[in-house]
């Protein structure tokens, strides 16, 4: 595996919509598990491919460290309710903002092997796949977050 380098605001890759994935193979794999572990060793929680340089609809989340979920070509097919909570970016270091989520997703994706899933999502999972999925459309959370601030608001974490 390797380490990507990670796009930061300003690059425009960040502002293009991204393309489907049209070919699910090895190259493919790798590249998500390059995701992974650039993830990984940023402490982050969901990574998008854009954020390293390719403009394909493919993320990489793990909010636990024991679930991961490769997502590729996903579409969030169900919403319900709206929560607002603190969010970053590895994209846009030491920035947080508020951000108003659905609080409970469905989202139907291929997986890295070629299958059609379909993954229910609330509380912090559902909050970043819906941060990711943004990245996949050209929007960054600073975009659309209320009270940015530089460090963390909050000290809970
Ligand atoms: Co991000």
């Amino acid at each position: 595996m390797a380490l990507l380098e990670i796009k930061k605001a300003g690059d425009p890759v960040l502002k293009k919509v991204c393309a489907p994935v049209e070919k699910i193979d090895k190259r493919l794999r790798k590249f998500l598990d390059d995701m992974a572990e650039t993830m990984y060793a940023s402490e982050g929680v969901g990574i998008a491919a854009p954020q390293v340089g390719e403009s394909i609809r493919a993320v990489v989340v793990d909010v636990d460290k024991k679930n991961r979920y490769d997502l590729i070509n996903p579409v969030i097919t169900f919403r319900e309710g709206l929560v607002i909570d603190n969010e970053g970016c590895l994209s846009c270091p030491d920035l947080f903002g508020d951000v108003e989520r659905a609080a409970k997703i469905r989202v139907e994706y291929t997986t890295r092997f070629g299958k059609k899933k379909n993954l229910e999502a609330e509380g912090l999972l559902a909050r970043c796949i819906q941060h990711e999925l943004d990245h996949l459309d050209g929007q960054l959370f600073i975009d659309i977050a209320k009270n940015i601030t530089k460090g963390r608001k909050k000290t809970e974490e």
